[in-house]
């Protein structure tokens, strides 16, 4: 790391990026779980500047809400009226105060630039005792860029933008990238030197180089290792490119440090996700926010999970879950969705089609199969049958259910909130409960059965199932079909 840290970072952000067509900010256009202008002070952090000053202009009102809530170290300046690079840098450098020493400059579009790349740039500009140290970086299309002019000795004698540069200029593939380190007194002298005689008729930050090799000021440079750290987001094609070179980054760190992924090209992820060692992400899985996967985990295929934290050895399978603890060894999918407050325990088990919200499962306790479980508190070693529904909502509030350990809902049971099951209590199958089951009492709610005998033959004559229900009776010796009778009493609890 730099053995000097710098006065102040400025981050120019106040363009209007127009290509982005976009009702956003550009600079607030995300990838992988951070705006642009989020990964831009990612990078800059580590430098440990004094001050951080962001220029705003367009949208600054949508940037300066969004610094305050993930950035607040860093503060807005505002430039309202876009009068070019060097313009921006003179307001910075003057919100600043009377600093002394390195600053550095970077543009709030460029979401690939590493720490590392900026580290390197600040030692080189303390090593060469430089007045200013550019980044620049050989383009495979320069187009559009700043040319690095540079004279026999191969010292920098200046920046020419493109639409200031003659044919011969053009040729040069060597590039300014606008990230730089300047000595505060001398960016500051020169600042105030610089005109508008140009093209665009704009203050620009590149003609402070010219000056200052006019004067014979040390100007040094460092050749980027990989131009494509420096590459600018203008339109939506570049930031698709980009958000894949930093996927891409993200997913070869974690297999680096022990993760299996099948399908790096199908698996996304956030700088904000942990992965522990042992950890098998499968194809087609999105992981956003703060998820985190522990040891022996296995994720996928087809998962997207969202600040969810997925304890070890557990299974997740073709599942969607946002705001989700699921318990070491518990079991997800396929087709569940478990939405913010959902937690289940040890070994616990959230079966194909089954959505959760604010549920907590206990340990071992099991939900296989088409269920709905909402506001719920859920024992341990309980079994909640096929096509429960945890009836939460009355129309206007939403109420709680509590199911002790052990209990066994029957398939098909209606939980009427607030309501609770006690422990070891069940409830039978195809029941609306309504009122508390105490523990060890089995819960039924339900209609009798009655079975009206020979009901077919007379009422659906001549079709198909009369037919079979004829030859049934015919072959029981059964000539009492038509008469009516009650069904059967109790049947057990489905589970
Ligand atoms: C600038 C450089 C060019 C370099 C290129 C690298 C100048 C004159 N040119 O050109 O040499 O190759 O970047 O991408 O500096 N900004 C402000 N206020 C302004 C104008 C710009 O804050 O008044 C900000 C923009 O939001 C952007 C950055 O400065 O983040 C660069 O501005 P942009 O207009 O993109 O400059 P380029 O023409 O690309
Ligand atoms: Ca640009």
């Amino acid at each position: 790391m730099s053995d000097v840290q710098p006065v102040l970072a400025i981050v120019l952000a106040a363009g209007q990026g127009t290509r982005m067509k976009s009702a956003t900010a550009k600079v607030l256009h995300t990838m992988c779980g951070r705006t642009l202008l989020g990964h831009v002070l990612a990078a800059v952090e580590p430098l440990g500047a004094a001050q951080t000053l962001v220029v705003l202009g367009h949208g600054r009102e949508q940037v300066t809400e969004e610094l305050a809530k993930t950035s607040p170290g860093a503060k807005p300046v505002v430039q309202a009226q876009q009068n070019g690079t060097g313009h921006a840098a003179r307001l910075a450098l003057k919100a600043a105060g009377d600093v002394d020493g390195a600053v550095v400059v970077v543009p709030g579009d460029t979401p690939l630039l590493t720490p590392e790349t900026l580290h390197l740039l600040v030692q080189r500009h303390i090593d060469a005792k430089a007045s200013a140290t550019l980044l620049t970086a050989r383009m495979p299309d320069p187009a559009g860029y700043g040319r690095i002019m540079r004279d026999g000795d191969g010292h920098v004698t200046a920046i020419v933008e493109e639409r200031d540069a003659d044919e011969r200029v053009r040729q040069i593939d060597e590039v300014g990238t606008s990230i730089y380190v300047f000595d505060a007194a001398k960016l500051r002298q020169n600042l105030a030197r610089i005109t508008t005689d140009n093209a665009q008729g704009e203050e620009y930050l590149t003609d402070v180089v010219g000056l200052l090799v006019a004067d014979g000021d040390v100007v040094a440079s460092v050749v980027a290792d990989d131009h494509r750290e420096t590459l600018g987001i203008n339109d939506r094609v570049q930031l698709a490119t980009a958000r894949h070179t930093m996927r891409d980054r993200i997913v070869e760190h974690w297999m680096r440090a022990g993760v299996t992924i099948t399908d790096p090209e199908t698996t996304w992820m956030g700088v904000r996700v942990q992965l522990e060692p042992d950890v098998t992400i499968h194809q087609n899985t999105q992981l956003h926010g703060r998820t985190t996967i522990r040891s022996g985990a296995v994720v996928g295929p087809d998962c997207t999970l969202t600040d969810t934290e997925v304890g070890a050895g557990a299974t997740v399978v073709k599942s969607q879950c946002t705001g989700a603890e699921i318990g070491p060894g518990a079991d997800v999918g396929p087709f569940s969705y478990l939405r913010p407050g959902t937690k289940l325990g040890a070994r616990a088990k959230a079966g194909a089609f089954v959505e959760m919200k604010a549920a907590q499962v206990g340990d071992d306790s099991k939900v296989p199969h088409l269920s709905y479980v909402g506001d719920a508190e859920i024992g341990e070693r309980s079994n909640i049958g096929a096509a429960t529904v945890f009836v939460n909502y009355d129309g206007v509030d939403k109420h709680r259910t509590k199911i002790g350990d052990d209990a066994r809902v029957g398939s098909d049971t209606m939980l009427v909130a607030p309501v609770e099951v006690g422990d070891g209590a069940y409830t039978a199958a195809g029941s609306v409960i309504t009122e508390d089951v105490p523990p060890g009492a089995i819960g039924v709610a339900r209609e009798r059965q009655r079975n009206i005998e020979g009901w077919v033959e007379r009422r659906r004559a001549g079709t198909k199932s009369a037919e079979s229900a004829r030859r049934a009776r015919e072959r029981n010796g059964d000539e009492s079909a038509t008469m009516d009778s009650d069904g059967k009493g109790e049947q057990g609890a489905g589970e």
